[in-house]
């Protein structure tokens, strides 16, 4: 068969319901061909494939054959921009951090920063993450009306304040991140997600000046350092590093809490069991991440070789999607895999990634979503959804799974 012939739209029916069109494509196979929508960045119109199922999709997160460095394809970042000397172009900023990268320079770029993300490290600053979310809490409880959208007053600003203070942003300055963040997420426009990016990066760079000989105790600083005294990573690399951190800390974690408080509002008694038993919640925040995967698509590799996958070959050169959200839900692997059982052994699912672009943040990520579920149990036991769950969209998204907007009723009057 002519392996252009069974090409499948991910279009805005599959944005809604991406489980459904997975579940009829793994019951095929694993390898699949599918066409991306016009507007997606990079590969808009064009064919890649798409690897569903858990064994198959958990195979190639740990295969070194399928590459991250989108750099190493030519014309694929466009680099008709202004040359910025040592800075870099724009498009080597957003794309010269770990992710985008294979061994040794991934290595060499993950050690200089994983030591802020260490069991000690995460520890020593829960207590500056209770306070955040805390003082969240409060705010959401002095608001004169009793519905809000959830993420645009709580889970989105909780993870870009955690960032901004493992990143050393001095607090006064966070409110442009919220605004950048906006518009990064939004996806009005690709314009519009473009400048703010670029913004951000802006700001980086010149956070980064201001750091330089600095004693703070950041994670920036530290950074800047590595940079400046051991010559370990390149200007460009240091301030992609800080770049991908802001974007991959926040955009998942506000998702995770959008995403675990949708499904417990539609399982009111699995919301009332962890009120009761709070040892519940590490485990229902595994779930929730299975369930609901706020990436429901790894980021793009590229095959370095051709591979077989199934009974598929891959050639080489060509683009490959891993369906983390495909795997979260696949039969064989979890029971009645489209329920929220907050009690299930999760653990295993594919949210964080696997091999060795495994999310650095995960510890962090875990910390943030216990503490804030926790905080909402506590503060507004009677919440409730106030919208008809077929009224909620999803975001027109090819990576992210995440909602528009979650308008709840907090009824703590
Ligand atoms: C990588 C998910 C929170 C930092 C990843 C990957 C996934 C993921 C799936 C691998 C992507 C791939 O292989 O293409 C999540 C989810 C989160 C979350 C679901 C929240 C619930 C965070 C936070 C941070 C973070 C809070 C940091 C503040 C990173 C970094 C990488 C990464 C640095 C790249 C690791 C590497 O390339 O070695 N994340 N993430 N993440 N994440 Fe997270």
């Amino acid at each position: 068969m002519d392996r252009d012939s069974a090409l499948l739209e991910l279009d805005d029916a599959f944005v809604q319901d991406p489980y459904s069109v997975y579940a009829k494509l793994n019951a095929e196979g694993s390898a699949h061909r599918v066409r991306m929508p016009p507007g997606v960045p990079l590969v808009g119109g064009l064919p890649v494939w798409v690897i569903t199922g858990y064994d198959a999709v958990r195979s190639a997160l740990a295969d070194p054959r399928l590459s991250t460095d989108l750099n190493r394809i030519d014309g694929l970042f466009a680099q008709k921009e202004p040359d910025r000397g040592k800075r870099g172009g724009f498009s080597s900023i957003i794309a010269s951090h770990m992710l985008h990268r294979d061994q040794p320079d991934h290595t060499r770029l993950r050690k200089l920063v994983s030591k802020a993300f260490t069991g000690r490290a995460i520890a020593a600053l829960r207590p500056e993450v209770q306070r955040i979310t805390d003082g969240l809490v409060a705010a959401l409880a002095d608001r004169d009306d009793d519905v809000v959208d959830l993420l645009d007053a709580f889970a989105f600003p909780l993870p870009i304040r955690v960032i901004c203070l493992l990143l050393g942003v001095p607090v006064e300055e966070q409110e442009n991140f919220k605004s950048w963040s906006a518009a990064l997420v939004s996806g009005n426009s690709p314009e519009e997600a473009t400048a703010a990016a670029s913004a951000v990066a802006e700001y980086l760079f010149e956070l980064i000046e201001r750091k330089r000989g600095g004693t703070g105790d950041d994670l920036l600083t530290a950074l800047v350092a590595a940079r400046d005294v051991d010559d370990r990573l390149t200007e460009t690399e240091l301030v992609s590093t800080a770049y991908l951190l802001f974007v991959a800390g926040f955009e998942t974690t506000l998702n995770a809490l959008g995403n675990g408080t949708l499904h417990l509002m539609g399982n009111l008694e699995q919301w009332e069991a962890l009120r009761e038993d709070r040892t519940l919640l590490p485990g229902a925040v595994e779930e929730f991440l299975r369930l609901e995967s706020p990436l429901k698509h790894a980021t793009f590799r590229c095959a370095r070789e051709s591979l077989t996958v199934g009974d598929t070959e891959i050639p080489a050169g060509d683009f490959v999607l891993l369906a983390i959200a495909s795997a979260n839900r696949d039969p064989e692997r979890f029971a009645e895999p489209h329920e929220l059982d907050v009690r299930r052994p999760a653990a295993g699912h594919l949210a964080f990634g696997h091999g060795i672009h495994h999310c650095l943040g995960a510890p962090l990520a875990r910390v943030e979503v216990q503490m804030a579920f926790n905080a909402l149990l506590d503060a507004f036991p009677a919440m409730r959804l106030a919208a008809d769950p077929g009224d909620l969209r999803w975001r027109n998204s090819t990576i992210i799974r995440g909602l528009d907007s979650l308008p709840v009723r907090l009824n703590h009057r």
